[in-house]
């Protein structure tokens, strides 16, 4: 292996530069190979020249571990297979990509990304025959195949001390606090937040809640004599026959958000509670990585070049059973991980008697 390119694709979070850094030690340090930062994801590649740069040890000197962010940036819009004309409509530019990819002459590619991104780098692999290893990272932890994903355990970290931060003036107000946590389609977030945090109920986008059941869920608690209650409410929870709640950015898109104020106003409502609400939003995304996703980077790092090197290509790194592994990107199917009802997250919740939506 003489030339191995790196990108990031989709949201960013904590770790990614960690992750590109022991790509490029390893790459370097390991194989003697060049390494090519592509800029911007698959926007790089469409613009000419490429939008790429040379990741040369040099660059790595101790601070680069340590930033949030990606020193590649990234985008989460753009999809090359049905890119915006700009009327309003979308067109096919992944030949235009994979010309890119061919113009900057790699060997392989090592893509850095989340559900959606993996399927986008995987097709565009398989189309152009270009040797593609995949390392999961999103906040969401919600890709197929690995039981964790970069930036998880920072966005959960940042969650719990928000939560750190709500519960004494929750106490001293006599209030409850609701926060409102991403996650997209999955309430990982939500649940080891809330778990962590001392939420008494947490509401996941895989369980409609129940409002009758949350409003009990707060009188339960005064009966126990505390005078405050938190709530975790993940940006896609809805209620039970209801639609997920929706917010317009500034520019115009389209994004969950607001379903920590609706559980608020119904919860104000039906119990006469002073009720407050907190969204997390994008500080979930930044900041230093935790130890933890240092490692996790590092580790998929090193091992995503050691695959590429090998000729193992057309597959994940991945995080089970307490190592790292890899696997087939062909075996990941389309849908994202959700958070398993039946697993010991949700039963431990059970356990310690917090509200997950139902009774
Ligand atoms: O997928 C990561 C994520 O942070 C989701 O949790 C959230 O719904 C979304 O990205 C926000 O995207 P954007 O950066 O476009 O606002």
């Amino acid at each position: 292996m003489r030339k191995l390119g790196v990108l990031t694709s989709g949201g960013d979070c904590a770790g990614l530069n960690a992750a590109i850094r022991a790509v490029v030690k390893r790459a370097i340090s390991g194989y003697g190979a060049e390494v090519v930062g592509i800029l911007q994801g698959t926007r790089g590649l469409l613009d000419r020249p490429v939008k790429a740069r040379t990741l040369e040890l040099s660059l790595f000197t101790g601070e680069v571990l340590r930033q949030g962010g990606t020193m590649l940036g990234t985008v989460n819009t753009g999809d090359p297979f049905a890119f915006p004309d700009g009327k309003g409509g979308v067109i096919d530019r992944s030949g235009e990509v994979l010309d890119g990819i061919r113009k900057l002459g790699l060997d392989a590619l090592v893509g850095i990304g989340g559900d959606g991104s993996m399927r986008i780098l995987k097709r565009l692999a398989d189309q152009g025959g270009i040797p593609f290893v995949g390392i999961p990272k999103t906040i969401d932890n919600d890709v197929p195949g690995t039981e964790m994903c970069i930036g998880f355990h920072t966005a959960v970290a940042t969650a719990v001390e928000a939560l750190d931060c709500l519960q004494p003036t929750a106490a001293s107000h006599q209030r409850v606090m609701v926060l409102e946590l991403m996650g997209r389609d999955a309430g990982h977030i939500a649940l080891a937040a809330g778990i962590a945090g001392g939420a008494d109920a947490i509401l996941i986008p895989e369980v409609p809640y129940d409002m009758d059941g949350l409003a009990a869920k707060l009188k339960a608690v005064a009966a126990e004599g505390r005078n405050h209650v938190l709530v975790v409410c993940a940006e896609a929870a809805r209620e039970r026959g209801g639609d997920p709640t929706f917010k317009h950015d500034p520019g115009g898109g389209r994004h969950y958000g607001g379903a920590g104020q609706v559980v608020g106003e119904h919860l104000a409502k039906a119990t006469g509670a002073d009720v407050r609400v907190t969204v997390l939003g994008h500080v979930q995304r930044g900041g230093m990585p935790t130890s933890v996703d240092r490692m996790l980077a590092s580790v998929f790092g090193v091992h995503a070049v050691d695959l590429a090197a090998a000729g193992r290509t057309g597959r994940m790194v991945a995080w089970r059973g307490g190592d790292v592994a890899d696997v087939a990107l062909s075996e990941l199917g389309n849908d994202p991980r959700r958070v398993d009802l039946e697993g010991s997250q949700a039963r431990t919740a059970k356990g310690l008697g917090i509200f997950l939506g139902k009774d």
